[in-house]
């Protein structure tokens, strides 16, 4: 994402306060501090902005508390944006607002049922996409990716059961390079594409990350990880990510770029 300093947008949308409610069926234990949350996401969008991001900030609604993964509802390629149907059909609700944002800039193109997609299971490496099958996205939403981008190569991976998206593992860090942790995501898919760091198990979490050149937006708390991203240097920016990551949310899940 981002990888020459070339984000240009990004949409964000503010932490509600039922944000205490928000899905938490993987990695997170669940939010309980919603200060604490909105502490860190303005954090994220400061240092958005620092990097010459011009963030808009999407009003919250109270009757999403999953509302802030805006990731999760829109694939950008080419001028224009695919409107996903999110896996959960809680989240269908969280789509207008987001949708209106892009349609002043982009073209929209929507999602038909039966397709489900979350953006968060999309990743672009060079001149293909990777596409998490998971919980959240099913085969006819890997076809209405491969639709809209074609003829841009897709390469489907079977993202686990105990895994939330692609990018709750995997991001790339740098051009044809990606990151991820070392017992998953072994089927040589990732490494038909790109080179593949391995970071340990016990860090999946910190290998969602977002570029901007040689500089890296991370998660605070991963120090195996930031040492290998040291030594291949990258200068890191580490956010506090607890309140967030207790909702099954890193650092991508928090903006559409553009
Ligand atoms: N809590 C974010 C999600 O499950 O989609």
């Amino acid at each position: 994402m981002g990888h020459s300093g070339t984000i240009a947008r990004a949409i964000v949308r503010g932490v509600p306060d039922s944000y205490q409610q928000a899905t938490a069926n993987y990695f997170g234990s669940g939010p309980t501090d919603v200060s604490e949350a909105r502490r860190q996401h303005s954090a994220y969008v400061a240092t958005l902005r620092d990097f010459g991001v011009a963030v808009t900030e999407l009003d919250t609604d109270e009757e999403c508390p999953d509302c802030i993964f805006v990731e999760d509802l829109a694939v950008i390629y080419n001028g224009r944006a695919l409107l996903t149907r999110p896996g959960l059909a809680s989240r269908r609700g969280e789509m207008q607002p987001v949708a209106e944002a892009l349609g002043a800039a982009l073209e929209l193109v929507p999602m038909e049922a039966p397709a489900t997609l979350d953006g968060g299971d999309v990743l672009r490496v060079g001149n293909c996409f990777v596409v998490g099958l998971s919980t959240r996205t099913n085969p006819a939403g890997t076809q209405a990716l491969r639709d809209f981008v074609a003829p841009m190569p897709v390469h489907e991976i079977v993202i686990p059961d105990d895994q939330l998206h692609l990018k709750s593992i995997c991001t790339s860090p740098d051009e044809g390079v990606l990151l991820g942790p070392e017992h998953t995501l072994l089927d040589g898919t990732l490494e038909s594409v790109a080179e593949v760091i391995r970071v340990p198990a016990t860090e999946t979490y910190g290998c969602n990350v977002i570029a901007f050149g040689n500089e890296l937006l991370v998660a605070a708390g991963y120090p195996a990880t930031h040492a290998i991203l040291e030594q291949r240097g990258f200068q890191l920016h580490p956010l506090e990510m607890s309140q967030i990551r207790a909702a099954d949310g890193s650092l991508t899940c928090l903006s559409v770029f553009y």
